[in-house]
């Protein structure tokens, strides 16, 4: 039986135990659904207290949801607030403040600890260099680097003087940066030299300078270079200076800059429909609301837990759940530099151990790698380590699959943990449709239900609601504090992206398909029902890699790009083209295959490279010249063509394009 079909029987049920259930913050589900209630019955109320209960402001709000412009709403938008005041200076003079904030280690396995104290002092000198650099409430900030303190610090530093930071991933291509710098307006990037990834040494600083030289970067002033490593890069006298240098008597004291509710605490791109990425806006209070909230309810964090989410800050997971989240509930965290399965795959096992761990959090498509690994090799299994700290699994940003569930539950939960399966997206800023530990019986690979005050439906395309156990489309009908805000210049494609007319114009369109089952009415997303395909949990637009392969105008005539199931990535790549000569075949297509691979690398970066490259002397296209991807799809999943063919051109090319290479 295949993933897709087994959980369409799934009918195993996992209630949270009863010890986890009278511990936790939401204990049971009476006490969810009253929460539930209160929403449904007081939308408003509720959101005002939540906000006052947890969040700092400087100024309190008034106004809690202003919706006379909608789908461009606002929270709490006359009230002010400091997101990093909210994060660390909010602990001084609790004992929070001389509890650990940060347990960093690093790729060769060297650990560093940060105090709260020690953090905001650390968060003060820094957004005191970013102002004598002249960077000032509203600038947009670049920031390309490693997953290290300091990145969570530049995060940091950059909220706290109201800059808007843009965080890009570090595995971005330079093209990819150019792209962000520009639109973004940015006048500074914040990067290292290098970055230690699996004892290797990768470079960071040398694609920021890629990036610059390929033009058009007119806001860019400043590169501020964290030296990672002893090893020298080039610098660009005037433009670039080094951690060192700017930090150099410095005052480590800086106040925080009160900022409006709706100020953008930072831009994040993620890919969509077209072959442009968007700059998805988040606010400040609805936003920092949402972090702090969902790291209480969704993960129950308490006092002594140590919390590790393995997202790098380059993901929303990274900024929610790392940078913001962890610290708004003044949590210890774990940060891991390295990758899971270096210097072999039971590095997670062996950190959780180490570290003690008490919420683990992560992808997965990290777990199906190491169960795989644990397969071939019983030295990383890991019941070779003490996993008994461990008190409640989290998974996040992709469907996982009833096996992998339950191989999580047995192996790293021993049975003990709930395991929260967090659905959410970029846009939606948190969790939004998960379980909470101490109520929701967990059923595998499903990630159960709203959180209160989620008006979460599946509907068809005219919006009207479709009953339990039909697929539809997953909308949320109500606002939410931390939903995004707008995609940074571009609102006209926000409403359309979002907000479809057909279905009113108000109600948010996630993207997804999903289907209540007919028991609970718990959620099952079934996956995007657009042009966006998720590898390993990475947002890919099809539309992007198209435009990244035609852009190699001296080989490629057009190109067609769709995903097919994949047991170890979730989905993967698979790109249909045809070049301007004679179709290849044999050694010259696979070597052409490559150049094509390494060229998409470097167009966008190495996580969008096709794993699936086929040849055709056409593409298979309707009468009136549109591409048939659903038969592409078919074919790259290698199934047999059951769709009308009739109106094909040149019935021969299908053939062609079930040949791999
Ligand atoms: C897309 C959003 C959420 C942060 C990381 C990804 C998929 C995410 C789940 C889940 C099924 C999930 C959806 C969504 N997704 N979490 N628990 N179950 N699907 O954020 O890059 O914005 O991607 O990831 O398809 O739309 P993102």
């Amino acid at each position: 039986m295949s993933a897709i079909e087994s959980v369409l029987v799934e009918n195993r049920v996992f209630p949270p135990q009863e010890a986890a259930v009278k511990a936790a913050r939401i204990s049971g589900m009476a006490a969810y659904e009253a929460l539930c209630r209160q929403a449904e019955q007081d939308f408003q109320g509720f959101w005002a207290q939540q906000a006052r209960d947890n969040v700092v402001w400087t100024r309190p709000f008034s106004r809690t949801l202003d919706e006379s412009n909608a789908p461009f709403y606002k929270w709490f938008d006359d009230g002010e607030l400091n997101a990093s005041a909210n994060c660390l200076d909010k602990h001084v003079g609790t004992p929070v403040e001389n509890e650990t904030a940060i347990v960093f280690e690093a790729d060769d396995g060297t650990v560093t600890r940060v105090t709260y104290k020690e953090l905001l002092a650390r968060v003060g000198q820094f957004a005191n260099a970013l102002k004598a650099q002249g960077i000032r409430k509203g600038d947009r900030v670049i920031i390309y680097m490693p997953m290290t303190v300091e990145g969570v610090v530049a995060m940091q530093a950059c909220a706290r003087i109201g800059a808007t930071h843009s965080v890009v991933f570090g595995g971005f291509s330079a093209k990819a940066l150019n792209e962000r710098i520009i639109d973004a307006g940015a006048v500074a990037v914040i990067t290292a030299n290098f970055q230690m990834r699996g004892g290797k040494e990768l470079p960071l600083k040398a694609i920021v300078d890629d990036a610059i030289a390929m033009g058009g970067c007119t806001t860019l002033r400043t590169v501020l270079v964290y030296m990672r490593t002893p090893t020298a890069c080039n610098m660009a006298a005037g433009r670039d200076k080094t951690f060192d240098e700017v930090l150099k008597g410095q005052s480590a004291e800086c106040t925080p800059v009160s900022v409006g509710a709706e100020h953008p605490l930072f831009i994040l791109y993620t890919s969509g429909s077209t072959g442009k990425p968007k700059g998805v806006q988040h606010s400040t209070g609805g936003y920092l609301l949402w972090a702090k909230l969902t790291m209480d309810w969704t993960f129950d964090i308490q006092p002594k837990d140590v919390f590790w989410c393995t997202a790098d800050i380059g993901w929303i997971t990274g900024h929610t759940y790392v940078a913001y989240g962890p610290l708004a509930a003044g949590a210890t965290q774990v940060i891991f530099e390295g990758i899971p399965t270096w210097p072999d795959a039971g590095r997670f096992w062996q950190m959780i151990q180490k570290h003690k761990v008490t919420v683990f959090y992560t992808a997965p498509t990290a777990i199906r790698s190491l169960i795989k690994a644990a397969e071939t090799d019983a030295k990383v299994h890991p019941r070779n380590w003490d996993l008994s700290s461990l008190r409640i699994l989290g998974s996040v940003g992709e469907p996982i699959n009833p096996e992998a569930w339950m191989w999580y539950h047995k192996n790293v939960g021993g049975e003990r943990c709930p395991i929260v399966d967090t659905f959410w997206q970029t846009e939606t800023g948190g969790h939004v449709i998960t379980p909470l530990p101490g109520a929701t019986p967990t059923v595998p690979g499903s990630c159960t239900l709203p959180l209160p005050g989620i008006m979460a439906a599946i509907v068809d395309e005219t919006g009207k609601d479709l009953p339990n156990g039909a697929g539809g489309m997953l909308v949320i009908k109500r606002p939410w504090p931390s939903m995004i805000r707008t995609i940074w210049g571009d609102p006209e494609r926000f409403k359309k992206s979002y907000f479809p007319e057909e279905m009113g114009g108000r109600t948010y369109l996630a993207g997804d398909g999903a289907v209540r089952s007919s028991d609970r009415g718990y959620f099952r997303i079934t996956g995007r029902i657009d042009d966006v395909l998720n590898v390993s949990g990475h947002r890919l637009g099809t539309m992007e890699i198209e435009s990244a392969l035609v852009s190699k105008t001296d080989l490629v005539a057009e190109a067609a790009v769709v995903g097919r199931p994949d047991d170890l990535t979730g989905e993967a790549v698979c790109a249909f083209v045809v070049l301007k000569r004679p179709r290849p075949v044999g050694e010259e297509a696979k070597k052409i295959a490559n150049e094509l691979r390494n060229w998409v690398a470097k167009e966008i970066g190495p996580i969008a490279k096709p794993k699936d490259i086929r040849f055709g002397d056409n593409l298979p296209k309707t009468r009136s010249g549109k591409i048939m991807r659903r038969l592409l799809r078919s074919i790259a999943k290698g199934e047999a063509i059951t769709q009308d063919t009739s109106t094909l051109e040149n019935p021969a090319i299908l053939e062609q394009l079930a040949e791999k290479n």
